[in-house]
């Protein structure tokens, strides 16, 4: 496999390729998805509740941020990584915002920069592309909108509400967007805004037909239970097998049966 780029993931849209993309936010995790093959990792604020344990992902801040990046750009060796702009790094002025995309770059390995929102955030989106880093852009769903929007709840069920996502995903393409992530929104809009658009769409909660999809690492392997959503799928319970490793550990050091001979020295 070779180094994924944004021109990878525009001729995978264009085959009709299915793009990969899961979060990671460490470098054991982030060494295991690049091994894996995925296309590109997120190291997603989604890091706030997931390896924080905050409650939302409002509060994680820019150095954090970084601090994630360089482990998981470390670790990589072909998966484009895209860094998570945290809440306040872009909103209170488009200066501030291409100077927190521009640390994901320089000091955190990224190729690209995630932004969340719509017709609010098209001029700054713009002015990152501009400042030459590859921006992906997140509409529906977005979580740092938490309190605006009254909860974590399926976004675009109105008309007007589908009418404003398409406009907003016309607009983040035209600002330069390299991809568009469709988070907690119904299936055929999903599908009716893929077949709009010339970049490629990036589904979680969005059904099928998107040009690819992205889940929370933890999600996908079993390890984190706080809050499952409904568009996750599990293929793996590592929390129960580190809790059946763990517990034998603890057993067996009691018992005096680790550490026998061969894990001492003479
Ligand atoms: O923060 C995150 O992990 C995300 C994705 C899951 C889309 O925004």
């Amino acid at each position: 496999m070779s180094k994924v780029t944004i021109n990878t993931l525009l001729s995978k849209k264009a085959e009709g390729k299915k793009i990969t993309m899961l979060t990671a936010y460490d470098y054991p995790s982030a060494k295991i998805v690049d091994e894996a093959g995925i296309d590109a990792i997120l190291v997603g604020d989604s890091l706030a509740m997931v390896v924080q344990g905050l409650e939302n992902t409002l509060p994680v801040t820019m150095d954090e941020m970084i601090y994630h990046t360089r482990m998981v750009s470390r670790a990589v060796e072909n998966a484009m990584v895209i860094g998570d702009m945290p809440f306040m790094s872009y909103q209170a002025s488009r200066r501030e915002a291409i100077h927190n995309a521009g640390r994901f770059v320089k000091e955190g390995g990224a190729s690209g920069v995630k932004i969340e929102g719509g017709l609010e955030v098209v001029k700054t989106v713009e002015k990152i592309v501009r400042a030459e880093i590859p921006v992906v852009a997140h509409i529906g769903l977005t979580p740092q909108a938490v309190h605006r929007m009254g909860g974590y709840k399926v976004q675009g069920r109105s008309d007007k509400a589908q009418k404003r996502l398409k406009k907003e995903a016309e607009e983040l393409q035209d600002a330069g967007a390299i991809c568009l992530v469709l988070e907690a929104v119904p299936t055929e809009l999903a599908q009716e805004i893929t077949e709009m658009l010339s970049i490629p769409t990036i589904g979680i909660g969005a059904g099928p037909h998107c040009d690819g999809q992205i889940l929370v690492l933890h999600d996908v392997i079993g390890m984190f239970d706080r809050f499952v959503p409904k568009f996750v799928k599990k293929y793996a319970n590592l929390k129960e097998d580190a809790l059946k490793a763990i517990r034998r550990y603890k057993e067996e050091v009691e018992e005096g049966n680790f550490p026998t001979e061969k894990e001492s020295f003479k």
